[in-house]
This record gives structure tokens, C-alpha cells and sequence, in this order.
């Protein structure tokens, strides 16, 4: 297992996160639709592809990112393309063949930018087309949708389209999801980067997904994330203590596997040059970190989806708490009055920094402070100053 900062982790790499996938895996057997809620960079993606890659055999997983779409029709055709692909119909040969059939009875000089053609008959739409598809499943197997980057796509819709037409896709979806046939045959998992329910909130279309089970992506507990630091330092050939790995996870504090890994990458290249790892080296590695912008921007560049009023709000927020550690609701009821919003703006602010995985208040219901102490710096460096 090296260190990877960057893509999704599969394989060898994926840190096993057993009781989730558990969660995850009870509710595709019940048949129930989930919305996989976690901030960025919580590992999403990551568990999408362990779960492609581990689901018995009656489930034929098909993975799904949509972040490029901006209309309904793209999605649609995305997704049917997917379905399309050949590395896909491989999976199918054996273990389900009716479906297997079917797609191969697609001759792909009929699959053309409007619609797809079945057999003799006139083009249908790629919507059609996949619900097309899902009634050749074969008896006994599930196609399981996993759809990354959904918000977006919906956000995009929004924006390049008209909000009418993304409620008129979730409202499909709902659709799929509500009938009859549907159930035994599909499950539907949803994830993004930016959260589902605050786009969906914002074009008032609650109601469109608020049968989906939600399922957490949570940081990794202490425990968990120690046995994952020394995990990654035997299989890198590293030394780490007990002692400084508990430094080093009280300095991370929000344990995402990516900022373990990220620090982790940065204390192998100074252990290269010095193998006797102290505090004073995690300090550096983690200062070093807090240098990789990549790593972090997306925190800022995120906000920006917000109306203006709002988003100042925001980053005037967290700006204010990267000053002083943390942010008390009367001082954050002044700052929504030198902004002119009303409270029900401000309090659909401070959800969305809270849903989107910036800011808690967990250890007392009037004050805010930053999940991560990382974030919380880089931010103060670099956003408030
Ligand atoms: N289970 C895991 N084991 C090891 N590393 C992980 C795991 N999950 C996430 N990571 C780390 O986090 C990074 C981001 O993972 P991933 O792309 O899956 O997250 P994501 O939530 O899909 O991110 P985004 O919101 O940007 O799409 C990976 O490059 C890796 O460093
Ligand atoms: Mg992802």
C-alpha cells in the first residue's frame, strides 16, 4: 500500500471499513435506495469501487460518474453508455445472460446522438432505453446503479439547463424508484461531492428524494485510524511509535484517510533523509502539507456555488473562526445582519457548512469551530489573511 493523496483508492489499497460496507450492503439487500453523505475527499468514491469490486454475484454493478453532464438527456445518455460498455457487457456473459442478450442485440450503428435503436423499431430515447434494459435483467440478479457525482450533475442541470428540468430528473428518478417493478429489479446509489440535499433544498424538490436511506461516511475512529497509520508505515518500510502516531492523529483530528495519507506521504520523504521520526518531523510534514493548495482549495472554490450575500456570509464565518478557534451563534447573528440576511438564509448557510463537512457543534449547540484543524489553518493562511 503506498501513500495516494489523489484518486480513489481500489484494491490493496482501500482501508477496509467493514462495519459501513456492512450498513451499505444490508440496505442494497433490502432493496432500499441510498444517498451516501460525506463531505469531499472522505473516500466516496473509494467505497463505491470496493463495493463494485465485492458484492456477490447476483449483483451486476455498474459505476457511473456523471460530473461532466449538464443536461438530463446527457445523463441519461451517460448512464446508457455505460451500460454499453464493453468491459461491462464482458461481466455479463456468464452471470446474467438474458441481460447480456439484450445489449448485444444493440447494434451500436443505431446508437446515435438522439436514441438508441431496438431491433426494427424507431429510435427511443436513452431514458427509454434504460428502462428498456432493466426489464431484460435476468430472474434473481439486481443491477446496482452507483451514480458519483450526482449533486453535480443536478447543480449543473440547474445552472446550464433550468431548475425545472432537474427537478423533472429527480422526479424520474423518484419514479423508477417508486415502481412496483422496479424494487427486485434496480438499486439506485447516490454520491457527491457537494451535498444532495442542500442542491435539492435550494429548488425546494425535498420531497424528490426523501425516500432514499441516507448512509454517513464518518472519519475513521481513533482506533481505526491508528491501526491504519501503522498499516501504511510497515507496508512503506517506516518506523512510527505509539506515542507519535497519537501525536500525529491528535494533530490531524478529523481523521479522514486522505489527510492521514497525505501526512503520511510527506513524513516518508523526510524520513528518507532522517529515519528517526519525532514530533517536531510530523510537525513539519504537516506544515508541508498545509503548502499543497491542491489539497485544500476546493474547500474555498466549493463556496462559490452560493448566491453572493451567502457565500460572503460563509467564508466570513469561517474566516472568523480560523482567527479565533471558534464562533458563537449571537456573533454569527450579527454577521447575518451586516450581510442583510434573514434568518432562515443564514441558518441555511451555516447547514450547508455544517452538512458539507467544515464546521460542528458538537460539543456545545451555540458555538462553532472547524472539523478539521488542518483545514482551520490552511484557511487562515491562505483565505483570511
Ligand atoms: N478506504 C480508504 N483507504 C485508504 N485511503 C482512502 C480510503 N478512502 C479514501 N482514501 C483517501 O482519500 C482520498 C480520496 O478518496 P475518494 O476519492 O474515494 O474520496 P471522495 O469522497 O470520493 O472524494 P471527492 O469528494 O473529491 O470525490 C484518496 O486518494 C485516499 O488518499
Ligand atoms: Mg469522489
Amino acid at each position: 500500500m503506498a501513500f495516494i493523496t489523489g484518486q480513489a483508492v481500489r484494491g490493496e489499497n482501500f482501508w477496509g471499513r467493514p462495519y459501513l460496507m456492512e450498513d451499505i450492503v444490508e440496505k442494497i439487500e433490502s432493496g432500499e435506495h441510498i444517498l451516501l453523505v460525506a463531505p469531499r475527499r472522505v473516500g466516496k468514491t473509494s467505497l463505491m469501487y470496493h463495493l463494485m469490486d465485492t458484492m456477490s454475484e447476483e449483483y451486476i454493478m455498474v459505476y457511473v460518474d456523471t460530473e461532466a453532464e449538464h443536461s438530463v438527456d446527457d445523463f441519461w445518455q451517460k448512464l446508457f453508455n455505460e451500460l454499453m460498455d464493453e468491459a461491462f457487457i464482458a461481466t455479463l456473459q456468464n452471470k446474467a445472460s438474458a441481460l447480456w442478450n439484450r445489449i448485444k442485440s444493440i447494434r451500436p450503428t443505431e446508437i446515435g446522438m438522439k436514441g438508441v435503436k431496438f431491433g426494427d423499431s424507431a429510435p427511443i430515447d436513452y431514458k427509454k432505453a434504460f428502462l428498456s434494459l432493466l426489464s431484460s435483467i435476468d430472474e434473481g440478479k439486481k443491477l446496482v446503479v452507483l451514480l458519483d457525482e450526482f449533486s453535480q450533475t443536478v447543480e449543473n442541470i440547474i445552472q446550464h439547463e433550468s431548475p425545472q428540468e432537474a427537478e423533472r430528473l429527480l422526479q424520474t428518478h423518484r419514479e423508477i424508484r417508486q415502481n412496483h417493478k422496479a424494487p427486485s429489479k434496480v438499486v439506485f446509489i447516490y454520491a457527491g461531492s457537494i451535498g444532495l440535499e442542500s442542491v435539492v433544498s435550494n429548488i425546494k424538490a425535498t420531497k424528490h428524494i426523501n425516500d432514499l436511506a441516507p448512509i454517513k461516511v464518518p472519519p475513521l475512529e481513533k482506533e481505526d485510524a491508528k491501526a491504519f497509520v501503522f498499516d501504511l508505515c510497515r507496508r512503506n518500510d517506516m518506523e512510527l511509535q505509539e506515542s507519535e502516531v497519537v501525536y500525529l492523529l491528535d494533530k490531524i483530528e478529523w481523521l479522514i484517510p486522505f489527510y492521514i495519507q497525505l501526512v503520511g506521504q510527506e513524513l516518508k520523504r523526510l524520513y528518507r533523509r532522517n529515519a528517526a521520526i519525532d514530533n517536531a518531523m510530523i510537525d513539519k510534514a504537516i506544515d508541508k502539507v498545509l503548502e499543497n493548495r491542491v489539497a485544500f482549495v476546493h474547500w474555498e472554490e466549493r463556496l462559490n456555488i452560493l448566491p453572493g450575500r451567502e457565500r460572503r456570509y460563509a467564508k466570513d464565518i469561517l474566516s472568523f473562526i480560523s482567527k479565533e478557534g471558534h464562533i458563537k451563534t449571537a456573533e454569527l447573528h450579527n454577521m447575518a445582519t451586516k450581510y442583510q440576511l434573514k434568518e432562515a438564509k443564514s441558518k441555511s448557510v451555516i447547514h450547508t457548512l455544517e452538512y458539507d463537512g467544515y464546521i460542528n457543534n458538537n460539543d456545545n449547540v451555540r458555538i462553532y469551530r472547524f472539523n478539521s484543524p488542518l483545514l482551520k489553518i490552511w484557511w487562515y493562511r491562505n483565505v483570511a489573511n
